[in-house]
């Protein structure tokens, strides 16, 4: 009896399934989950079946308001007619900020962007205040690289890694375009700040690092070419041949 009833069990569930086979290979035969079969995917460009806020059913829905297009450069006159701001905003579309070819666009940063921002206490209080939300943790108030992610306050290593290197040391060595490039799209294991802080900000907390270095100012270190260095490219090397003779 017991087996009977098996037999009558798989008999029944065998006849559903085959119901569900058409003949017609192009039709989907009985359809259980009609709400999978027949989607209700948005197609661009295509009308859809939702009338939206607008009152219309285009399924290309407008931007939002205040969105930028990307390379957008902002409508100011400061901006505007500063080639080195101007450069500055326009080398997101040359960086690809690829792992392999890192130090070759290190290099053309170093080459190609140069501060734009004058040295103001305006511009090294801003970038004060977007060191001590971003990167104080890691580099120190006194940016020496002993954030408290670092080394604890029991002065046992801290949870981070790696260790920041001290300004004083490392930013003298290098140019204002590497400094720039550095803060946009990390390094190692220093993550990049190009999406939170825009290029103002960036090279706000960069006069603000090199204050903590003690080189800031435009004059100071391999950064900023000197005035004297725009105007006439031959008298650029006039400074170093007279630093080497002293030497
Ligand atoms: C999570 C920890 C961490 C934070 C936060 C952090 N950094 Fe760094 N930073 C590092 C480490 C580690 C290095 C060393 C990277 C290397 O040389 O491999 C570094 C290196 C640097 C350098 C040297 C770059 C070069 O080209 O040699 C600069 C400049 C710098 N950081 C600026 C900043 C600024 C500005 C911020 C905040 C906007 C910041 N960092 C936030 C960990 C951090």
């Amino acid at each position: 009896m017991r087996k009977q009833i098996i037999n009558v069990a798989l008999v029944a569930a065998s006849l559903t399934l085959l119901s569900s086979c058409g003949f017609d290979p192009k039709t989907p035969g009985r359809v259980y989950m009609p709400d999978m079969t027949y989607s209700n995917a948005l197609e661009t460009y295509a009308p859809s079946v939702i009338v939206n806020e607008d009152g219309d059913s285009v399924s290309t829905r407008k931007p939002v308001a205040g969105t930028i297009p990307r390379g957008w450069i902002p409508a100011d006159e400061k901006i505007r007619t500063n080639e080195a701001y101007l450069m500055s905003y326009m080398s997101k579309s040359y960086f690809t900020h690829a792992a392999d070819k890192w130090q070759e666009e290190y290099d053309k940063a170093a080459a190609s962007l140069k501060d734009p921002l004058e040295y103001t206490e305006e511009n090294k209080a801003a970038g004060g205040k977007l060191y001590n939300t971003h990167c104080i943790n890691c580099h120190g108030a006194a940016g020496n690289g002993q954030g408290n992610l670092v080394v604890l306050e029991d002065g046992s290593d801290g949870p981070y890694t790696a260790v920041p290197p001290d300004y004083k040391k490392r930013l003298p060595e290098i140019k204002d375009g590497n400094i720039f490039y550095s803060v946009s799209y990390g390094k190692g294991m220093m993550g990049g700040y190009g999406y939170s802080l825009n290029v103002t900000e960036r090279w706000q907390v960069i006069h603000y690092i090199k204050s903590l270095a003690g080189i800031d100012g435009a004059a100071t270190g391999a950064g900023a070419p000197k005035e004297e260095e725009k105007k006439d490219g031959a008298k650029a090397e006039a400074p170093k041949a007279d630093a080497k003779k002293k030497g």
